[in-house]
């Protein structure tokens, strides 16, 4: 029987139910779709790889749902974490591993082409790992020349008329150094501001207190970084957290980087998936300003057609 889109929408709901307020969730829905359009069109079973894996819960699920769109064995999923990969093996045996940096273009051009190529959540640790002793933070300009020799990497292995699926962080634009002033809601919610200010390790967060210790002004780019970090705060999970900055290019520059690789910007959407929990943790006293958008997802072809028998031009999430 023909699978529709109801049964993806019920199928999704179930498999994605531990990922409900997690963005990635949305990476996953996104490019489903988008398999389900290509395969369409394609005769061979897809290729995808994901750089950045981790244990596999973006590409695994995604080749579990579609086994017959697309090939598992030609589909190839790289870290750098042993563990995370050994992990991803046994839970998705039949896909390749590469351990290996996927700043290292020499060891991307071995792996060949695919027909979707998945960053998710990846090129933000890239821009971390730009961080410079000496200066105390993250080397910006230097670090934004590292995100983009790895995304020249990721988009040089998309084959011609295939995608480039992006998902990750999202740095508001703007005067990064506008002043806001916010009001914490609770006792719980200023201490964990404060270990946030402290410990947050890419860049030095400043802030002032306004009239009570309740209240606090800080820049628009701290502000950003505290707010999607929130969540991570008095979890296990904040010792690595801290470590990285979510964000690092607005969103002119990814559709910049994106359309200087030849890759036509087929959907791009910001999303925030923790709204309410924010907005009872923090009110935003400066006036006219709300939460930063979280997340981008993005969904790119390479306009080269290399005789793919995928058509350049169609629009696939217009139907
Ligand atoms: C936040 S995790 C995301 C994992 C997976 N994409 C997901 O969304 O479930 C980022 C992953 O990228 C990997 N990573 C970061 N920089 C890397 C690099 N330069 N080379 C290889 N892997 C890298 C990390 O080891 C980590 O597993």
């Amino acid at each position: 029987m023909p699978k529709n889109g109801e049964f993806w929408d019920f199928y999704w709901e179930v498999r994605l139910q531990a990922m409900q307020d997690l963005g990635k969730r949305e990476a996953i829905l996104a490019v489903s779709k988008l398999i389900r359009k290509l395969a369409k069109h394609k005769g061979s079973p897809l290729r995808l790889l994901e750089l950045g894996c981790g244990e596999g819960q973006i590409i695994g699920a995604l080749l579990d749902a579609h086994p017959q769109d697309c090939s598992v064995t030609a589909s190839v999923g790289l870290d750098y974490n042993s563990h995370s990969l050994e992990k991803c093996h046994r839970d998705y045996p039949g896909l390749q591993l590469v351990q290996g940096d996927f700043t290292d273009l020499q060891l991307l051009s071995s792996l060949g082409q695919f027909e979707i190529v998945l960053l998710v959540n990846a090129l933000h640790e890239v821009f971390s790992a730009g961080y410079s002793p000496e200066l105390g933070e993250v080397d910006v300009p230097a670090a934004k020349q590292r995100v983009r020799q790895a995304f020249t990497g990721a988009a040089e292995r998309v084959a011609p008329g295939g995608y480039l699926a992006l998902f990750d962080g999202l740095e508001t634009p703007g005067d990064a150094w506008e002043q806001l002033r916010i009001r914490f809601l609770h006792p719980q919610a200023r201490d964990d501001f404060l270990v946030f200010a402290c410990e947050y390790h890419p860049f030095r967060v400043s802030y002032q207190e306004v009239g009570d210790s309740y209240c606090v002004e800080l820049s628009r780019r701290d502000f950003t970084r505290y707010i999607t970090k929130s969540i991570f705060l008095g979890k296990q999970l904040w010792q690595s957290e801290r470590l990285e900055s979510y964000q690092y290019y607005n969103e002119a520059e990814f559709r910049a980087c994106f359309e200087s690789h030849g890759l036509m910007i087929q959907e791009l959407r910001t999303l925030t998936v923790n709204y309410d929990k924010w907005s009872s943790a923090v009110a935003i006293e400066t006036p006219g300003v709300d939460f930063p958008a979280e997340h981008i997802l993005i969904l790119a072809q390479n306009s080269v057609d290399g005789g793919s028998g995928i058509p350049e031009t169609e629009q696939y999430f217009n139907t």
